[in-house]
């Protein structure tokens, strides 16, 4: 008895701690994932309307918004971009105003993610089921990566412990050492855990992102940017808290091809993240270093013997292009054909651009993610 109250009076306290109950739109305090009703809409209010290239950037809109409950995602024929409508309402408040709408997406966030007080009773077992924030035989134990006060250690973490509610914002503390940031997990593509290092998007009636690779890991909380990257160095730094194994590079331009493969677990792949974490200036060889994943339509992925350039000779089948070491530059190039590098004005997923200043479509994107 005595143990169970001291339980509960420390979750109250850690919970208070994390997040004032008066700050009812604190988005510090908490962090929102969302889940899918596909085919569906919900109606009437609406306060934001955009034209996106994905999920993604119509979710990135919808966190960077304090008015924003909700979000639809809805197709543009026959253009490739897709309409995205903010909410200032969600499916569980308004649930007669949820709609059916075939190819569309809904997304509201996981009930209760935004509840920033909570009673006793509510934090117990309701009808057998707990708050969504937390777990455990008496929902006492708070899930990992929900609030700042209570972080997981990477994504991957996250998804191994069970307490994964989509892709979203989650708090890691790659550190341990209490000083968590805020960041982006993909949880679905793969078997997920991904974390997002990397975030580059051209967005619609915007200027070009501005890139600037930052010398610290922990700006990787600032994705929202659209022009999030990294150095070797600050990349081989998060390396040494989290240990990541594999890395995966994901981009496309709307009405061309995807590129998107995952490193290998093996020492082929693994010289691919030695290389780009700065730890060996060996170009790493491409063939059998990596998989393309399901929606890779890419014709580098195809042609791996045909990359790279060192010594003065192309095709020699490594990752990079010689003189270069940083991620965010050169990744990967087969000459005058198909190349990903980030090089402004030179924007190429997977093509060559020729006049070379020709500005990348919006919803052209370059990902990379590490788990
Ligand atoms: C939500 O947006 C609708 C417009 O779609 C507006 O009429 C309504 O007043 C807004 N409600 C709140 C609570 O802001
Ligand atoms: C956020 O939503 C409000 C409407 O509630 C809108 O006026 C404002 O432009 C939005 N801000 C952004 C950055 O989209
Ligand atoms: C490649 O896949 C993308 C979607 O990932 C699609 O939009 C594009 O049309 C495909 N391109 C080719 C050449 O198949
Ligand atoms: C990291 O990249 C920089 C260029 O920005 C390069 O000078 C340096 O040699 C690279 N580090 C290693 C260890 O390759
Ligand atoms: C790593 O795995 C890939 C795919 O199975 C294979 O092609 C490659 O040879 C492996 N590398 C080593 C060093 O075994
Ligand atoms: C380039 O030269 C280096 C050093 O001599 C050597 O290790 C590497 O194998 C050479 N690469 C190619 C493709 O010939």
């Amino acid at each position: 008895m005595l143990l169970l109250f001291e339980t509960l009076f420390a979750s109250a306290l850690l919970f208070s701690f994390g997040c004032n109950a008066f700050l009812q739109k604190e988005t510090s305090c908490d962090s929102r994932v969302f889940a899918l009703k596909p085919d569906h809409i919900l109606q009437s209010h609406v306060i934001v309307t955009s034209l996106v290239h994905d999920e993604f950037e119509c979710q990135l809109s919808c966190l960077s918004n304090d008015t924003c409950e909700s979000f639809n995602v809805l197709p543009n024929k026959p253009s490739h971009n897709r309409i995205c409508e903010l909410n200032n309402a969600t499916r569980h408040d308004k649930p007669k105003d949820l709609k059916w709408k075939k190819g569309s997406s809904h997304y509201s966030p996981v009930q209760g993610s935004r509840v920033t007080s909570l009673s006793d009773s509510e934090m117990q077992a309701n009808n057998g089921k707990c708050h969504p924030d937390y777990k455990g035989k008496k929902c006492l134990t708070p899930k990992l990566g929900r609030y700042s006060h209570l972080p997981a250690h990477s994504c991957k973490h996250i998804r191994d412990s069970g307490d994964s509610r989509g892709d979203g914002e989650y708090w890691i503390d790659p550190e341990k050492t209490g000083k968590p940031i805020k960041v982006f997990c993909d949880m679905t593509t793969k078997e997920g855990g991904w974390l997002l290092v990397f975030n580059v998007v051209v967005e619609d009636s915007k200027p070009l992102p501005t890139i600037a690779a930052q010398d610290s890991y922990r700006k990787i909380d600032t994705f929202r940017s659209n022009g999030l990257f990294l150095t070797n160095n600050s990349l081989n730094e998060l390396r040494k808290f989290l240990a990541f194994t594999q890395m995966r590079f994901h981009c496309h331009k709307p009405g061309k091809r995807t590129f998107h493969v995952a490193t290998i677990i093996n020492s082929t792949g693994e010289a691919v993240i030695q290389f780009f974490t700065g730890q060996t200036a060996q170009m790493p060889t491409s063939c059998g270093s990596f998989i393309p994943l399901p929606d890779d339509n890419s014709t580098l992925a195809g042609e791996c013997a045909s990359w790279g350039k060192e010594n003065g000779t192309f095709h020699v089948g490594k990752w990079s292009y010689q003189g270069y070491k940083e991620l965010s530059e050169v990744l990967a190039v087969i000459e005058n054909k198909a190349h990903w590098l980030i090089l402004p004005p030179r924007w190429e997923c997977d093509d060559w651009v020729w006049p070379s200043n020709l500005a990348p479509p919006a919803g052209s994107f370059w990902k990379i993610y590490v788990r």
